[in-house]
This record gives structure tokens, C-alpha cells and sequence, in this order.
């Protein structure tokens, strides 16, 4: 909970009213969210004024230095690159509004890379919200409609993230580092073996797009039947001279990463194949 507004601090703060610090992508899509939602954004800071002032305009925001961006908001969002955080929350802390809610949103990371302010800004409320979602242009707050985020802080937290359309849940500090991987294996990873299938199938002489139908579907049906059952292809039947033949094909900067995965594939299948096995190890 908020404490108590203290006599004579900030008599300005607005709990609907909010501010942004990091002007980039994650920034942007939740201002926007945000701002669908009935709250109004004050400010956006960046590294100067020039960087913050494209985001600004298109927010209907002032740009302005990093240590005004708190001032009578109800709500500080950090959403600089996750090496940022821990700094830019004591720069923003000295002049935020009394009792305003500061947030961050990355998810390498919990409410620890806020923990610096409490010595000197005790009445500010702390806390994390990752949106576990790819917000990557202008209209990446749609995507956020439907999307779960990882939420650590007070009671108000979780309310936020329901209102701006995400399902938030939390995660323990101690897994907060393997929380990271699995979303980054979720996107990031998804995409580089994405590239790989580009580069191999133009090694064939066939469209990339030819084998979207096929990705989507696969993952659609490992998300909903989970991914035992969705296994399909040569490592689920046990089919080593298939493996074989692929091995010899592919190009050799593309064989480690084939190993690994159909590896991770024979174990999700769970066949016992000591042959197929050696062959992939
Ligand atoms: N994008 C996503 O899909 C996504 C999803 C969930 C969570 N997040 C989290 O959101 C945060 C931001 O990520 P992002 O993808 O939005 O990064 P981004 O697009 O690179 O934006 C980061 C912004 O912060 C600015 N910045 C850098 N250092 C700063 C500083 N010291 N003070 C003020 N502003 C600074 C950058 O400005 P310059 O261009 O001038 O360097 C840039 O505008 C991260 O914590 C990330 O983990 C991102």
C-alpha cells in the first residue's frame, strides 16, 4: 500500500498520471497501453532531451532530463536496457513525486535493481512488471492484450498489469535468471532456428514461406497438446538413416544446432535409442 501523503511534500501527485524513462520499444508500448486505459502520461526522459522528444511527440508528452521525469506523476516507468535500471531509478528517486509508484520492466531482473532508492526515498513504491511479450514497433501495445507479465511488488502491481490487458503472475527470486531463459528460448530462440530453416531452405531451392503453415502448426500444437505429444518427424519414429542423410546434406555451420535439437527431440520422445543417441552426441 501507499503511505501516507507526509505534510508539505508534493502536493501535486496525480495517481493516474504517469511517466517514462527510456524512450524505446517497451516504453512505448506500454505509454500506450497505459493511455488507452484512461491514465495520462506527463513526460518521457531519455539519455538527452533530443532522444526522448520523438517518443514524446508522438505521446503528447514534454521531453525532459532524466531527474524531472517523476515530478507530480503517480507512476515512474523505468524502460531503459536492463544495465540501466539500477542508475537511472536513483536519478529519477530525487525529485519523484511522495509516495509515487516506480516501476521497471525488464525480466533478467526483479525489485533488486530498484532496492538502491529505499535509503533515501523510503515512501516510494517499488516493483517490476515484465511483460512476457515481443514489443517491437508502434502497435506492439495491441500484443499486449492477452499476454501474461511477471509481476513482483505490491497488490497495485498486479492491478495495473490487469488493467493494461496482461495476466500477471509471480515468479521467486531465485528463479527469476531461468525465468528469463525460458522466454528468451520462447522468442529470441524461436526466431534464430526461423533463421536457420531461411538459410536451408534457400540451400534447397525452396521459399522460406513455404514452411510457415508447417511452423505455425507445430508450434500451435506443442503449445496446446504440450510438446510430447505435438513430436512428429524421423527422431520420434526412430528413423536414423533419415537423421543420417540430413547430417550429410546440411550445411556444416548448421549441424551443431541440428544435433542439439534433435537431441532435445529424442529426449521429449522418449525412446530409448542408445544408436540414435551416439549418432547425435
Ligand atoms: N522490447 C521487448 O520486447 C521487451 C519486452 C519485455 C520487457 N522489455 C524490457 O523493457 C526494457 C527496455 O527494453 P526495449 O526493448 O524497449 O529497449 P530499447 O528499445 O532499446 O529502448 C531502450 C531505451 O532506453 C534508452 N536509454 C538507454 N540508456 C538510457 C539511460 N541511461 N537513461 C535513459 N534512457 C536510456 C534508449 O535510448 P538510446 O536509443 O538513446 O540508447 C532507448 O530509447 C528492458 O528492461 C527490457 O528487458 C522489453
Amino acid at each position: 500500500m501507499r503511505p501516507a501523503p507526509l505534510e508539505g511534500l508534493e502536493p501535486t501527485l496525480n495517481q493516474r498520471t504517469f511517466s517514462i524513462i527510456g524512450p524505446g520499444r517497451a516504453g512505448m508500448a506500454i505509454a500506450k497501453a497505459l493511455a488507452n486505459n484512461g491514465w495520462v502520461i506527463s513526460r518521457v526522459a531519455g539519455r538527452s532531451i533530443e532522444h526522448a522528444q520523438p517518443l514524446a511527440e508522438k505521446l503528447g508528452a514534454v521531453a525532459c532530463i532524466a531527474a524531472d521525469v517523476g515530478i507530480g506523476v503517480g507512476l515512474i516507468i523505468i524502460a531503459t536496457p536492463d544495465s540501466a535500471i539500477s542508475e537511472t531509478a536513483l536519478i529519477v528517486a530525487a525529485q519523484a513525486s511522495h509516495g509515487a509508484l516506480l516501476i521497471h520492466l525488464a525480466g533478467a531482473t526483479g525489485i533488486e535493481a530498484l532496492e538502491g532508492v529505499r535509503s533515501t526515498r523510503p515512501d516510494l513504491v517499488l516493483g517490476s512488471l515484465h511483460p512476457l511479450q515481443t514489443l517491437s514497433d508502434d502497435n506492439a501495445f495491441e500484443k499486449l492484450q492477452g499476454a501474461f507479465c511477471a509481476v513482483e511488488g505490491p497488490q497495485e502491481i498486479e492491478e495495473l498489469a490487469r488493467e493494461i490487458g496482461l495476466t500477471p503472475f509471480s515468479v521467486l527470486p531465485a528463479n527469476r535468471s531461468a525465468y528469463h531463459a525460458a522466454a528468451v528460448v520462447a522468442s529470441n530462440h524461436v526466431v534464430a532456428l526461423m533463421g536457420q530453416v531461411e538459410r536451408m531452405a534457400n540451400n534447397a531451392g525452396v521459399p522460406f514461406e513455404a514452411f510457415a503453415p508447417l511452423a505455425r502448426t507445430a508450434i500451435e500444437a506443442a503449445l496446446i497438446s504440450g510438446p510430447a505429444s505435438a513430436l512428429t518427424g524421423p527422431v520420434s519414429r526412430g528413423d536414423a538413416a533419415t537423421i543420417e542423410a540430413h547430417l550429410r546434406a546440411i550445411d556444416p555451420s548448421g549441424v551443431a544446432v541440428y544435433k542439439a535439437l534433435a537431441l532435445d527431440a529424442l529426449r521429449l520422445s522418449g525412446r530409448d535409442d542408445p544408436a540414435l543417441e551416439e549418432m547425435l552426441s
